[in-house]
């Protein structure tokens, strides 16, 4: 089974040199918005991504997921110091449960955490199971690639990796972006789980 995320590093995800090397704005393009969506950033970790897009949901929502209560507690805190334009919902998610209900999101974001969840089925389901029929996915993860950041091109997945994840899950493929494109360090790729 992948390894689990690290709390402790949990500062490492609130580098704003991300926001320069993987801009939210860019993002917030790939997830086709335009601000009344309900958005699942799954693995949200400490809200990192999840705020700046929140701010182009000013009549959407955004479920922020993650399994690490201390991580959605440095998303609360945050939350209550400066909220965003949309409204954001830190939810727990226990043994691979969500507690929303099916197809609950029109977007889901994955930033970073399929490497962690690739090789575990109830996880992946759990992912479609959440996205609407019709909605879209937009998956990120480090490119191997030499890069100054990110963790060893060992402990990243291979473009093959990443396409089975995706025909797995059932979804379907519309785009697929190289680095340079959207982040300077990480391939994207738009599915889109079919309309029934
Ligand atoms: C590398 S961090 C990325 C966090 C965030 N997406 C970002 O880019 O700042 C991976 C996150 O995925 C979460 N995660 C891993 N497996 C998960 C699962 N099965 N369900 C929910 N969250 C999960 C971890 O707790 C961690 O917060």
């Amino acid at each position: 089974m992948a390894e689990k995320f690290d709390a402790s590093h949990a500062s490492k995800l609130e580098n704003p040199a991300r926001l320069v090397e993987l801009p939210p704005a860019k993002l917030v393009q790939l997830l086709r918005l335009t601000g009344a969506e309900t958005v699942i950033d799954f693995g949200a970790g400490t809200g990192m991504y999840s705020l700046p897009i929140a701010e182009s949901l000013p009549d959407g929502t955004l479920f922020a997921v993650d399994e690490q209560q201390a991580l959605l507690d440095r998303l609360r805190q945050k939350l209550r110091e400066r909220p965003p334009a949309g409204h954001v919902e830190p939810v727990l998610s226990l043994d691979d449960h969500v507690p929303l209900p099916d197809g609950a999101a029109d977007r889901i974001l994955m930033i970073n955490v399929l490497h962690h969840i690739y090789d575990e089925p109830v996880a992946l389901a759990e992912v479609t199971r959440l996205l609407a029929p019709g909605g879209l996915l937009v998956l990120v993860e480090f490119a191997r690639m030499e890069r100054p950041v990110g963790p060893p091109n060992d402990h990243v997945l291979a473009a093959e990796e990443l396409h089975a994840a995706i025909e797995g899950m059932g979804l379907t493929e519309l785009a697929a972006y190289e680095p340079g494109e959207i982040g300077l360090y990480h391939v994207a790729i738009v599915a889109q789980k079919p309309a029934s």
